[in-house]
């Protein structure tokens, strides 16, 4: 879009609107050539004509300014710009370059790829540590301030390229519906998210945070919806008293004790409910460490960026060009600007379900022989997002006899082993008249030209040396499984 300028903004690109605003990313322009990226939100008119909406937008403002955590989009300035009903609303906050988890979910499974419980659980983790800074914070007199969010939805947490987990929007659902959300038509949509007590239009505290965070966990893993429903009406229903599915009965790879957090997240009455973000998280945490879950936003980059690799060279363009605005600005020209903030398109149809109906893809399968285990973790890391099954053996004997049984698409093999060494597998695979055309990798901490020699004579079709280039050993891996149509 052209640059429009807007109070000390100009906003360079439109990033979506939701049910309460329309977003840009914006540039601020200081002394001495500084320019700053972020995002200015300009709340949709039609709530501003409230006469309630002021004084709720300047304390909720207020108050979101005031948090100050890594899991929390930071808030920089908020007002106004325009006179009487031409008066637009904006809040101007941190930019947050990566996809929000809706758009995340939809981009896993387009690749053909469940979220990983892993990354479905440190996600979570990371909010509830926001919520938990949030509900927790006290004023200048030390009073509880009693900050809900109301509005955790997957939409609201936003993922960045670099692994990182944050929370926006806080406080703008109080603003914009003057604390009624459920009575809001516009807000239909959002009643999926709600604690059944939010929705009814009851009381609510902190505790309905966690109802919606849950409500979010349980979907990423799911891969579908869980109050959603073709009416207003039917969903508030279903919030109040559907059954909620066990998710150890939909994917074999989710352990009981999420079950059992979800359920405890989920529950209808408050007072049963989690009693705070802090215990949440807590739980969280020991879930991870008795199920060796790879929490981490090496992790969480590593899988968004092969995920989102083609939407990261596109903004990579678009930001290049808003460089061109920047510099050309900074140089004191009039670069062209447009006259008014382009009219909000429609916002996102809230009833299309995160997650379509295609029947899981394939998945490949690959035998990973190591007998540090080193191997696999690294693999995990960079193949993560890709739909692959790994079998694990120890030592050349043991994965000839995995090969033989499971027959995988491709064996990464260590060079030196135990028993039977990398090389004595290779030709052991070859010289197998069932298995002997599986395609064979090599990943070794060393790798000299006599290695290199010694294992092409073997059979093996690649051999790359640690430390590993994610690039090259996705390419790799995908070349060798025949799997370069997806991701
Ligand atoms: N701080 C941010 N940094 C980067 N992108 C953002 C930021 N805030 C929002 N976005 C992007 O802009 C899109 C629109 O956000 P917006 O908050 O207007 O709608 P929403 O989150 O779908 O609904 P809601 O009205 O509940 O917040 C989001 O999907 C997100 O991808
Ligand atoms: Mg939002």
């Amino acid at each position: 879009m052209t640059p429009v300028k807007f109070s000390r903004y100009y906003l360079v690109r439109n990033l979506g609107a939701g049910g309460m605003a329309q977003t840009y990313r914006a540039k601020l322009f200081a002394e001495h050539g500084f320019v700053k990226t972020l995002v200015v939100k300009l709340i949709l008119p039609q709530f501003a004509a409230d006469p309630r909406f002021l004084s709720m937008f300047i304390d909720e403002a207020k108050l979101a300014a005031g948090l100050a955590h890594g899991n929390i989009v930071s808030v920089f300035d908020f007002g106004s710009c325009g006179e009487g009903r031409e008066a637009r609303y904006f809040i101007a906050m941190e930019h947050v370059w990566g996809r929000d988890l809706a758009t995340f979910v939809r981009g896993c499974q387009a690749a053909g790829q469940r979220v990983p419980v892993d990354l479905a659980v440190y996600v979570a983790s990371e909010v509830s540590h926001a919520l938990a800074h949030a509900h927790k914070r006290r004023d200048a007199s030390g009073r509880l301030v009693r900050i809900v969010h109301r509005d955790v939805t997957p939409s609201n947490i936003l993922l960045s390229f670099e692994g990182e987990v944050k929370l926006a929007d806080f406080g703008i659902a109080k603003a914009v519906t003057g604390g009624h959300a459920a009575a809001e038509p516009g807000f239909a949509g959002k009643l999926a998210y709600m604690a059944p007590e939010q929705a009814l239009g009851e009381p609510l505290d902190h505790r309905s945070d966690l109802f919606s965070l849950g409500i979010v966990l349980h979907e990423a893993l799911a891969g579908q919806r869980l109050f959603r429903r073709p009416s207003a009406h039917a969903t508030l229903q279903a919030v109040v008293e559907a059954p909620i599915p066990r998710l150890s009965e939909m994917r074999e790879d989710v352990p009981v004790a999420l079950d059992d957090i979800l359920a405890r997240a989920l529950e209808r009455d408050p007072a049963a409910r989690y009693s705070s973000a802090d215990e949440l998280a807590r739980d969280l945490a020991a879930l991870s460490r008795n199920e060796e879950l790879e929490m981490s936003s090496t992790f969480l980059g590593a899988l968004m960026r092969r995920v989102f690799a083609k939407e990261i060279e596109s903004d990579e363009k678009e930001m290049r060009e808003e460089r061109a605005f920047e510099e050309s600005f900074v140089r004191g020209e009039k670069p062209k600007l447009g006259a008014e903030v382009p009219a909000a398109p429609a916002p996102v149809d809230e009833e299309v379900t995160i997650v379509g109906d295609d029947a899981p893809a394939v998945r490949r399968k690959i035998l990973i022989v190591d007998d540090a285990k080193t191997i696999h973790e690294v693999l995990k890391v960079y193949l993560l997002g890709l739909d692959f099954d790994f079998a694990l053996a120890r030592n050349g004997r043991e994965g000839l006899e995995v090969a033989r049984a499971e027959r995988p698409d491709l064996i990464i093999s260590d060079l030196n082993m135990p028993e039977m060494d990398g090389i004595e597998l290779c030709r052991a695979v070859r010289s197998d008249p069932e298995i002997g055309s599986t395609p064979f990798l090599f990943i070794s901490s060393r790798a000299a030209p006599q290695d290199r020699q010694a294992t092409r004579e073997a059979g093996a079709d690649e051999h790359l040396a640690k430390p590993l280039d994610a690039d090259e050993l996705v390419h790799t891996v995908k070349t060798l499984t025949n799997r370069s149509d997806t991701v």
